[in-house]
């Protein structure tokens, strides 16, 4: 059994949803506390969204205390200074730019009313988008997974790693067992002994195969090292049942792929503990964690 560390990175590498588009409002940014920051997040009149740091690059204002956002950039409070999407200054108050005026902006979209935050090592951009994004923007496809004033949903508070959580839901909707998805290594199809169905979505999205043949969408996002944010898409409280003895020790091993040390998944083992854990995971049928 693979048991988790100790010392577990706290913000998983990936897509996270952060907020619902809808209940932003437009032309102002608020705050955001997730990934163990202080963050802000605004959207524009065209329905774009962005998730930014909080902190002014000029004199250290809030941004989340007043700062304005529309479709061109972002707008301090208190000095006017003026940063667009990527981040860069555009306009400060004297007329004289400074070189190291940069605002950090995170990668953000909006998908089926929900605003996703792409939470990378070092500032990093996404690779790619998660399948569920990729899925929908290719073929056009109705978003299934609406987190919505008007569909409903639940949004509550979790102790506990994105990982433990996830854990916790995959007990409770019985599909213990499980491998990664032969297409896409990124997705994680856990099964149960009475056929339930689960599946997880990069780091932070789980879907489960409610007894009526309905998808419920589960959306656990890191908020500071002790606790997460977690919304479903609708109205029914989501299962847990806290700590699990349920074996879900393959699972634990996937999901180290999402560490910021097991990132990219392709680097070769720089430790000889990772070195053990991939002997182990060849002897015994898992799936290497990186
Ligand atoms: S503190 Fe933001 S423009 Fe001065």
């Amino acid at each position: 059994m693979v048991r988790p560390s100790l010392h577990r990175p706290l913000f998983p590498v990936g897509w996270f949803a952060v907020a619902v588009v809808d209940e932003l409002p437009v032309g102002a940014l608020v705050p955001l506390a997730v990934f163990g920051q202080d963050l802000a997040v605004g959207r524009t009149p065209g329905g774009q969204a962005l998730v930014t740091h909080s902190v002014c690059p000029h004199l250290g204002a809030d941004l989340a205390a007043g700062g304005q956002i529309d479709d061109d950039g972002v707008v301090c409070p208190l000095h006017g200074w003026c940063f667009d999407h990527g981040g860069a200054c555009t306009s400060a108050a004297d007329g004289l730019i400074p070189e190291t005026a940069r605002l950090r902006v995170w990668p953000t979209k909006v998908v089926g009313g929900t605003v996703w935050a792409f939470n990378g090592r070092d500032g990093e951009p996404p690779a790619s988008l998660p399948l569920v994004l990729d899925a929908a923007a290719d073929a056009g496809a109705e978003i299934r997974y609406q987190a919505t004033p008007e569909t409903g949903y639940q949004l509550e508070t979790r102790l506990g790693h994105p990982e433990d959580v996830l854990v916790g839901i995959l007990a409770s909707a019985g599909a213990i067992d499980g491998e990664p998805s032969a297409d896409d290594p990124g997705t994680w199809l856990g099964t149960g002994p009475d056929g339930s169905q689960a599946r997880v979505h990069g780091p932070g999205m789980l879907v489960v195969r409610l007894p009526d043949g309905a998808d419920e969408a589960v959306y656990v996002t890191p908020v500071d090292g002790f606790s997460v944010m977690v919304r479903t898409t609708s109205d029914k409280q989501c299962p847990d049942l806290g700590p699990t003895r349920a074996d879900l020790s393959t699972f634990r091993a996937w999901y180290r792929r999402f560490d910021h040390s097991a990132t990219p998944v392709s680097s070769p083992a720089r430790s000889g503990r990772a070195a053990r854990h991939r002997a182990r995971a060849a002897g015994t049928g898992e799936t290497p964690a990186s």
